[in-house]
């Protein structure tokens, strides 16, 4: 099977033609995709009709499948504002605040020690208006910065707190789950492990610079933020019903839009496969790509 690959975004996000993923793919269509997903970041597949257990078949080709934490599907998270019987999600809620943040620029359990590679998301029902996908490219955004700022950068490790994003959409974390996910260290810029290239990895849970006094970590939080979100770095993705995205955790943030919660329904259903290792030991950035090749 030959793939028909397009690029609609600036710097990434490719939308892929002339696959059906809800069938058995074989080897060689298998690596298209991953070569694609590697360049461009983010896959748009349209027009595939799948159930979960198709998306689950599916995203178990591409790496180790994750269990989802967060519900009782064993590898599905619903992620909209329905829950598994069909019915409206309390807006008020936990799960409803505790989902919320997804509203926030963030790279998928960037609260893990070892967190996603990739994410896979497909639209089961869509709302009228608003719901859309937006993805930043932060291996652009890492990209246009001058040489002297990358290497000052790039021994940083900032901390990630699950609370924080959770925080602003006044949810506060159960004592379980604060357990589960405590504070944890992240580079402020990953080393892909298949790539070897550099992305920002600032999202809304980053919480402070490790040995950076606190105003200027402050600072620093706001500017690399604001530098990896800037327009000419953005694709917004407005869904179809049928579409499955991928995106690559490892060079992208993303954030959700918007739209009438309480009277419109917005069925997204999410997959993961695993990371291979921490990206941090000691306090310091792991060089992923250089695990990776010794392995
Ligand atoms: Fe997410």
């Amino acid at each position: 099977m030959s793939i028909k690959v397009e690029r609609l975004g600036k710097t990434f996000f490719a939308r892929i033609d002339g696959v059906d993923i809800g069938s058995p793919l074989d080897a060689e269509t298998i690596s298209a995709i991953h070569e694609a997903q590697l360049e461009h970041g983010v896959l748009l597949f349209r027009g595939q009709h799948i159930d979960d257990d198709q998306q689950q078949a599916f995203t178990a080709q591409f790496g180790p499948i994750e269990p989802n934490l967060r519900s009782d599907i064993e590898f599905i998270a619903p992620l909209g504002n329905i829950d598994k019987e069909g019915n409206f999600r309390d807006p008020d809620g936990t799960n409803a605040s505790f989902l919320r943040s997804n509203q926030q620029w963030h790279s998928d359990s960037q609260f893990f020690k070892v967190p996603s590679a990739l994410s896979f998301l497909r639209a089961v029902s869509m709302p009228k208006e608003g719901g859309a996908t937006q993805y930043a490219d932060t291996k652009a955004a890492w990209d246009a910065l001058p040489l002297e700022r990358q290497a000052e950068l790039q021994d940083l490790v900032a901390l990630n707190d699950l609370q924080n994003s959770r925080g602003k959409e006044g949810h506060t974390l159960a004592p379980e789950d604060r357990e589960r996910w405590p504070i944890i260290e992240h580079p402020v810029a990953r080393i892909h492990e298949e790539t070897g290239a550099r992305a920002l990895y600032i999202g809304s849970q980053v919480t402070s610079i490790s040995g950076v006094d606190d105003e200027e970590s402050q600072a620093l939080i706001k500017e690399l933020f604001a530098h990896s979100t800037q327009d000419q770095f953005i694709y917004t993705h407005e869904w179809e019903v049928g579409d499955l995205v991928i995106w690559d955790n490892r060079r992208c943030l993303h954030r959700g839009r918007p739209w009438d919660e309480a009277n419109e329904a917005r069925d997204v259903r999410r997959t993961t496969t695993a990371g291979t290792g921490p990206t941090t030991e000691n306090g310091k950035p792991v060089d992923e790509y250089a695990r990776a090749q010794a392995a």
